[in-house]
């Protein structure tokens, strides 16, 4: 895929296959086009040229109702949990069962509860989410996000902003999907120690496409510098100016890198 924003590239001939029932992480420096890459895949974004496929389907031609039995099979777990904070935690997950089933409302409540037990958040229907913190949070979206099933689930950063334990605890949740549901996760991620528990699959993508692809010991011994730079935290000035990602106060670098 192609994709432009404006005069910006944000993918340059990127190219990736999902294997299905894995996990692949997705790396790459803020603005390098993760979550962008993320909303191709459920047609949120298509592209300016290439394809996209789903199931050896393409869908980067698809209308929004033709998109729905497509985005029924994918699961998204965004940035930001986006719950609704005005409906209860037991309302939030009910509501893609609403809209996509024809569940009684027996039925709905005992998925609702069943999704909430396999993020091992029993019994908390009835909170709002502003009464929850934000690791219990995340979980609740992820019960949202697999409420109905899905094949597939994109999570785009789900550890970010939380403690090690937490941050595990995510990194448990993903890799039990796979191993007890047979789900294709596709996680977008910063955070390394998460990579390199639940990946299968490693791809660095940096400058709108991928640069490194395979498992976490293949990339982690790669010597492409910029890669190596990515995985061990250094920040490299040089490479930094080459790549033009400071957009940040002059004599302040990474400032407003880490401020996103
Ligand atoms: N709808 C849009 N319109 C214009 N520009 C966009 C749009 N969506 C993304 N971009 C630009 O595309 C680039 C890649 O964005 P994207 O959100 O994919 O980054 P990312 O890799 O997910 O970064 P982060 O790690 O900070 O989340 C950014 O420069 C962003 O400003
Ligand atoms: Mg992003």
């Amino acid at each position: 895929m192609c994709k432009k924003f404006g005069e910006q590239v944000v993918l340059d001939h990127f190219d990736l296959d999902i294997e299905p029932a894995r996990t692949t992480v997705i790396m790459g420096p803020s603005g390098c086009g993760k979550s962008v890459t993320l909303k191709h895949i459920v047609g949120l974004l298509k592209p300016d040229a290439g394809t996209v496929t789903f199931d050896g389907r393409r869908t980067d031609m698809l209308g929004e109702r033709e998109l729905i039995p497509v985005r029924l099979q994918i699961g998204l777990l965004f940035q930001m949990s986006a719950l609704f904070d005005s409906m209860t935690i037991g309302e939030n997950i009910e509501f893609p069962l609403l809209e996509h089933t024809r569940l009684t409302r027996p039925e709905r409540s005992m998925q609702v509860r069943e999704a909430l037990r396999l993020v091992d958040m029993d019994g908390v229907e009835a909170k709002l989410p502003s009464q929850l913190s934000g690791g219990q949070r995340k979980r609740v979206a992820l019960a949202r996000a697999i409420v109905l099933r899905p094949r597939v689930v994109l999570y785009d950063e789900p550890t970010t902003g939380l403690d090690p334990v937490r941050s595990d605890g995510i990194n448990e949740l993903i890799i039990k999907l796979k191993r007890t549901l047979g789900m294709t996760n596709v996680v977008v991620t910063h955070d390394i120690v998460s990579a390199r528990k639940i990946a299968d699959r490693v791809v660095m993508m940096l400058g709108g496409r991928i640069v490194a692809s395979g498992t976490f010991d293949q990339i982690a011994s790669c010597r492409d510098r910029r890669v190596v730079n990515f995985l061990e935290g250094r920040y490299d000035r040089e490479e930094d100016d080459e790549q033009k990602l400071i957009e940040s106060t002059p004599g302040l670098p990474g400032v407003g890198r880490a401020a996103q």
